[in-house]
């Protein structure tokens, strides 16, 4: 018999199957809570500091109680990981559970603390490319908080789905803001360019972590506005992001990105990525 999956629920270890919620979570009723996803690579949770403060950062902003420390919060994690597998733990903390269902923050209510581990499945064809689509971003304009409440971004992620692509470039008034779930990237006059952080973009580690890759190894970057017209003229396009690492895009709206093939910046990229994440394991961090 397979063992069942373990997860965390606010202190306690159990099989999934008895972890439950009251209906009267805020979670539930509101999508009142934040969540976070960080990739596990040989055991080793890769960037967990800058995780965390964005973590504690999407608490702030919502004004839910951070429940633990940091070293509580990595500890609560480590029992839960698979060090032969990528993996990623995902971990979410919602306002709580309270009597009656009113839209202004109960009092005296605890967070709901739920945690799980994932296999990170290989993303098929990657090196391929794939397919995306241009959409109106119409979501709220706090896209900075790692809200649990993503209708707008699944409604967007689905139709880039069923328009046969792997995700959707969202353009808010004529510029790109980011992916349904990912950062975007493109290559425009040999420069690799990504929007700037603001509150219409959520700031992605893996953002961070290729432009600290392309400035120590001399690629030239910047942080920039990309209307949707100049992502039209890009030799490469990319999403980023902790479960897709970097995925290279070779067609947009129906039009080959370029040549319609993956390009060198990529390759470049994707090289010093995978090498920076071994190094980081190996650093045991
Ligand atoms: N999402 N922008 C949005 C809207 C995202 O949902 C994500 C990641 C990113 C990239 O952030 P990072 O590089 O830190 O993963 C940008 C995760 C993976 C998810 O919702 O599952």
């Amino acid at each position: 018999m397979t063992k069942s999956k373990q997860v965390f629920l606010n202190g306690s270890y159990l099989p999934v199957e008895n972890a439950n919620i009251s209906v009267m979570d805020r979670g539930f009723l509101f999508g009142d809570g934040i969540y976070e996803v960080i990739p596990v690579y040989h055991g080793c949770l890769f960037r967990f500091d800058e995780h965390l403060e964005r973590l504690e950062n999407s608490l702030k902003l919502t004004r839910i109680d951070n429940p633990y420390s940091r070293d509580e919060w990595r500890d609560i994690m480590l029992p839960l990981i698979d060090a032969t597998k990528d993996q990623y733990i995902y971990f979410q903390v919602t306002r709580g559970a309270a009597e009656k269902r009113d839209h202004a923050f109960p009092v005296g209510v605890k967070p709901t603390v739920f945690m799980m581990c994932n296999d990170i499945a290989p993303f098929n064809g990657k090196e391929d490319g794939v397919k995306a689509i241009s959409l109106d971003d119409n979501r709220w304009s706090a896209c900075n908080i790692k809200a649990i409440a993503l209708l707008g971004n699944i409604l967007l992620r689905q139709q880039a789905v069923e328009n046969d692509c792997a995700e959707a470039i969202l353009v808010r008034e004529g510029y790109i803001t980011e992916g349904s779930a990912s950062n975007v990237f493109a290559v425009i006059d040999g420069i690799l360019i990504t929007p700037p952080k603001s509150n219409f973009i959520l700031a992605g580690i893996t953002r961070d972590v290729i432009l600290e890759l392309a400035a120590a190894n001399n690629i030239p970057y910047a942080e920039d506005i990309i209307s949707l017209d100049a992502l039209k003229t890009a030799s490469e396009i990319w999403f980023a992001s902790s479960t897709r690492e970097i995925l290279p895009v070779v067609e947009l709206d129906g039009r080959p990105v370029a040549n319609g093939r993956v390009g060198q910046f990529w390759h470049t990229m994707n090289d010093l990525l995978q090498t920076y994440k071994t190094t980081y394991a190996a650093g045991g961090k």
